[in-house]
Formats: structure tokens, C-alpha cells, sequence
């Protein structure tokens, strides 16, 4: 079968299509003929060898991916036919997949295979990211950052799947309109974004705040917080790590949590499932619905990460097997 592999840490020009042996499934796994694969943002730090988990050479990459059941153990409420989307630290990036079932989510009907693979990294972290760890509440304004992006789109469609108000942050006119298009209720350019939060929330802030951008967005981020705000830290995109003064917390009663999804999730079974649970209403009703902007073939998964490390990329992209 063809496997999309990293062979050396030299980032997505070096991937390689190969054919390797098709997988033995253990007792337990669920074997998964993939038909798309989710283009994410640690795929690309995987290929670079920047990632928080360094698999060793040569490994195969794939975070998010969604196919048909091909065989399943008794119990594990899989059987073939299923259509399927499933998650993994690496290793879906393959035309078939070998996982255990606490990986794998049922998939509605009305919702594709693209937007399938497109879905469990990026939708699990915001459901974690805005029920867990932020306590959101109906009638909230959650501020996001990157907001055209995979985790972007993902909170704002989760956010209002919630009942909260969203106001998107981007860099670009046409990343605002995806914004838009993807549910944000109010979008401000990433340039002068504290005085565009201030002025849509009459000078009071918002109560949430996803960042995964870092950087030096932090200040005007905390800047940006209602008394009793959170500020989510999910990611670096910006490219540094920012530094914050504790004074800030005391001064307007806020917090800074920290989101690490796969920690939490991966090592808590059944916890997935119970997330993918709470996603299931939001798809059916149409509110989770993730912008797959572009899908490409499965032989191009280089190019499509070289367009999210060079902030080309909008929304979601997903190649096709
Ligand atoms: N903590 C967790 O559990 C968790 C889970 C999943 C993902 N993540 C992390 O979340 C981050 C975002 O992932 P994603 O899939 O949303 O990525 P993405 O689709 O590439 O979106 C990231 C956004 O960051 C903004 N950005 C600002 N400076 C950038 C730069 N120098 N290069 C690239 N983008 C830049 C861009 O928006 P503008 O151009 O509009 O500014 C871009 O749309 C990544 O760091 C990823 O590793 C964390």
C-alpha cells in the first residue's frame, strides 16, 4: 500500500510516497481503509522534527483521517462498512490504518469523508479547549485568533455550537470573509485588534480568548480579557513563545490555562468518544461544518503543508486517497 512517509527531519519537501506492507491489526484494533487525511498543523512540526513527540525514522505521518471500516473486534461497536473518522499522535497518512477503537468516531451520514478528516484534531481540541478548560457558558464572546485557520474555524463553529459570540482575528481581507463564512459573528484584522475587540464589546472584553498564534499578541490578548476572563494558550504559529506578567492576572481577576488536547485525551479512554459525542448535535445541526478550502491529491501532501507554514493556507485542507 502507499504510505506517506518521513524519511529525514527536513520539513515537507522531504516526504516521500512509499509502498510498505499493509498493517496486521492487533485483537483490539479496528482496521480502516482511509479515503482522506486531514492537513495539520503538527504534521508539519512532525516532518521538521519540531514537534513535542519525536517518533523515530523512518515514521509515517497523519494526524487526522476518515474511511470505511474494513474489519473490527467483537465490542468495540465497529463493523465493516462503517464510515469512519479517527485520530492519531502519527501514522494515518496511509491507505489503510491500523487503530484501537478509542480512536475511531462514527461518522453521521450527511457529513463526507473530507470534512470527516478534517474534523477530530482540530474540533476535539476547541470542544476541549472552550468546555474543559474554559468553562465557556452560553451568551460568552469567545476571541480568536488565527481564526481562518484549522483550530480557528474549528472554535468558532464550536463556540456558537455553544451559544457564544465570536469575533474573529486575521491577517487578510479574504481570511475575514472564510471567518465569516465559517460562522464568526465579527472579524478584526490582527493589526490594532484590541482596539476593534474594545469597541465591539463597549470597552468590556471578552471572556474567552483562543490563541494559537503566541507571540507577541500575548499582551493585548490579556489586554483584551472581561474581568474573570480566560486566555487559552494552544499554540505558537507566531513563532515565539510569549512571556506573561503575573501582575496582569491579579490586576483585572483573569487566568491563563494552558490547552494540551492529545495529553488529556490520549491517555483518558473513552474521553474521545464522550467529546465526539458532544460534537455529533452540532454537525447534524449544521453549525460543525469545517471550510475544506482545498483538497489535494495524496501524492501532494508536501505542497499542502508548505501552504500552512507559509500562512498560505485557509481553513482546512485535506488530500484524497
Ligand atoms: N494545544 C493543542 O492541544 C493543539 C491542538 C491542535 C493544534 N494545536 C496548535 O494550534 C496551532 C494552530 O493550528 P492550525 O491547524 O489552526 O494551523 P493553521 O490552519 O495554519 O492556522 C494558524 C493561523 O495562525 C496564524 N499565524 C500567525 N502567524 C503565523 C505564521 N508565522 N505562520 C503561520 N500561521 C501564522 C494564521 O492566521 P493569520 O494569517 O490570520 O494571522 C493562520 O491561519 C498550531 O501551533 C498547532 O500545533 C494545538
Amino acid at each position: 500500500m502507499r504510505a506517506l512517509q518521513v524519511t529525514r527531519l527536513d520539513g515537507p519537501a522531504a516526504l516521500e510516497v512509499n509502498d510498505v506492507p499493509e498493517p496486521t491489526p492487533g485483537e483490539d484494533d479496528v482496521l480502516v481503509d482511509v479515503r482522506a487525511v486531514g492537513v495539520s498543523f503538527p504534521d508539519l512540526l512532525l516532518s521538521r522534527g519540531e514537534y513535542q513527540m519525536k517518533p523515530d525514522l523512518p515514521f509515517q505521518l497523519g494526524v487526522d483521517f476518515a474511511g470505511v471500516v474494513r474489519t473490527a473486534p467483537a465490542g468495540s461497536g465497529f463493523a465493516a462498512g462503517d464510515r469512519v473518522a479517527c485520530v492519531l499522535p502519527w501514522g494515518g497518512a496511509a491507505e489503510v490504518v491500523a487503530l484501537g477503537a478509542d480512536s475511531v468516531f462514527p461518522l453521521p451520514g450527511t457529513v463526507s469523508f473530507e470534512a470527516g478528516a478534517a474534523m477530530p484534531l482540530n474540533y476535539l481540541t476547541a470542544q476541549f479547549a472552550l468546555a474543559t478548560r474554559a468553562g465557556l457558558r452560553e451568551g460568552e464572546t469567545v476571541l480568536v485568533h488565527g481564526a481562518a485557520g484549522g483550530v480557528g474555524t474549528a472554535t468558532i463553529q464550536v463556540a456558537k455550537g455553544y451559544g457564544a459570540r465570536t469575533i474573529a482575528v486575521v491577517s487578510t481581507e479574504e481570511k475575514g470573509d472564510l471567518a465569516r463564512a465559517a460562522g464568526a459573528d465579527e472579524v478584526v484584522p490582527v493589526d490594532g485588534f484590541l482596539a476593534g475587540v474594545k469597541e465591539l464589546t463597549d470597552g468590556r472584553g471578552v471572556d474567552v480568548v483562543m490563541d494559537v498564534v503566541g507571540g507577541d499578541l500575548m499582551t493585548d490578548s490579556l489586554r483584551s480579557l472581561a474581568p474573570l476572563g480566560r486566555l487559552l494558550v494552544v499554540g505558537f504559529t507566531g513563532g515565539t513563545i510569549p512571556e506573561v506578567r503575573v501582575n496582569r492576572l491579579l490586576l483585572n481577576n483573569i487566568d491563563v490555562r494552558g490547552v494540551g488536547w492529545g495529553a488529556h485525551a490520549m491517555v483518558r479512554p473513552g474521553f474521545m468518544r464522550e467529546q465526539w459525542e458532544a460534537l455529533v448535535p452540532m454537525m447534524e445541526s449544521g453549525v460543525v461544518a469545517p471550510p475544506v478550502v482545498r483538497t489535494y491529491p495524496f501524492e501532494e501532501m508536501g505542497t499542502a503543508l508548505t501552504e500552512l507554514a507559509e500562512r498560505r493556507a485557509l481553513g482546512k485542507s485535506v488530500v484524497l486517497l
